[in-house]
């Protein structure tokens, strides 16, 4: 494959334009003509290479990432299933090498997708981000997204979080797979957009273990009053609200994000300066 197929091929070719249709829009390179690449960009007086300042999410988007894994993998690596956190379905065998898998495809999936996201890995290293996207998809989502749908269906948790897994593996394998088609057909605009949902639904099995935390604290207190001392109710009620309002709140974070660019854009568009610069 000698074409490019990702934005980031052509950050160090801007000589190419980097969609078929003439007149494209600089917009069109992922990270740049958004409101967040102009800021970036004034920041450092240098298109396309920002200070590290002005990225602030960085840093700390890894170190939670590592967090998460470095807590979450250890008892899936021993291959024992007493060691699952997740309680065995009965009647189906095959569920725990299933979670195992799952796990550490969806680990391949969150390390690819940090380094994806890091503008300047993008900008330094654009062949490598094109190696990395394809084993974001097809190593990472895709296997992962397939296990997430068959233990997500069948899941101990009970039905509310079933629905939420089924629902979210669906909508996770349909914006990556969205996003790579849109790399492939070199449309940068939307592959960014779908590529940022992707992410957003990756990074949302974290604020799942938050959001199961918070519910832990608030309802655990209640298990006498309001579940009627069912330990299964309890557990069911915790894991149903982690899992909803994981996937949710980081989607409609994603969304804002997206929003916002557009809005800045749109400002800019029609602001007095603009508009006395625009030919009639
Ligand atoms: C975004 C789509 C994802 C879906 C639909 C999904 C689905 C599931 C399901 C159904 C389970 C079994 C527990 C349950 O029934 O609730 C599970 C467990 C697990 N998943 Fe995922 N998952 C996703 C993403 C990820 C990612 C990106 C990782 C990163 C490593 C990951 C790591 C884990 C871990 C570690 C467990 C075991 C539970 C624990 O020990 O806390 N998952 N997942």
């Amino acid at each position: 494959m000698t074409e490019p197929t990702t934005a980031a091929a052509f950050a160090t070719r801007p000589d190419t334009a980097p969609v078929d249709r003439p007149g494209a829009d600089p917009a069109d390179r992922p990270g740049e003509g958004t409101d967040e690449s102009a800021g970036a960009a004034r920041g450092s007086g240098r298109r396309g290479s920002p200070r590290w300042w002005r990225r602030p999410w960085v840093g700390p988007l890894a170190v939670v990432s590592l967090a998460f894994l470095a807590f979450s993998l250890p008892p899936y690596l021993s291959l024992d299933p007493s060691l699952s956190r997740v309680p065995p379905v009965e009647g189906f065998a095959a569920y725990y090498p299933l979670l195992v898998a799952h796990i550490l495809f969806g680990t391949v999936a969150m390390v690819a997708c940090g380094l994806q996201v890091w503008p300047w890995f993008r900008r330094r290293h654009p062949v490598a981000h094109r190696i990395i996207g394809r084993v974001y998809v097809l190593g990472g989502v895709l296997p992962a997204g397939v296990l997430g749908l068959v233990i997500g269906a069948v899941s101990p948790f009970g039905p509310v979080a079933r629905v939420s897994n089924v629902i979210l593996a669906a909508l996770w394998l349909a914006f990556t797979v969205a996003g790579f088609r849109m790399a492939r057909q070199r449309r940068f605009v939307d592959h960014r957009r779908w590529m940022i949902r992707s992410f957003a639904l990756t990074m949302s099995i974290i604020t799942n273990r938050i959001w199961g935390g918070i519910a832990a604290v608030i309802l655990i207190p209640q298990l006498d009053t309001s579940f009627g001392g069912s330990d299964v109710a309890l557990t069911q009620a915790i894991s149903g609200l982690a899992t909803w309002l994981g996937w949710t709140t980081s989607l409609l974070a994603a969304e804002w994000w997206l929003e916002r660019g557009e809005a800045a854009k749109r400002r800019r568009r029609t602001s007095p300066a603009a508009r006395r610069t625009t030919p009639a």
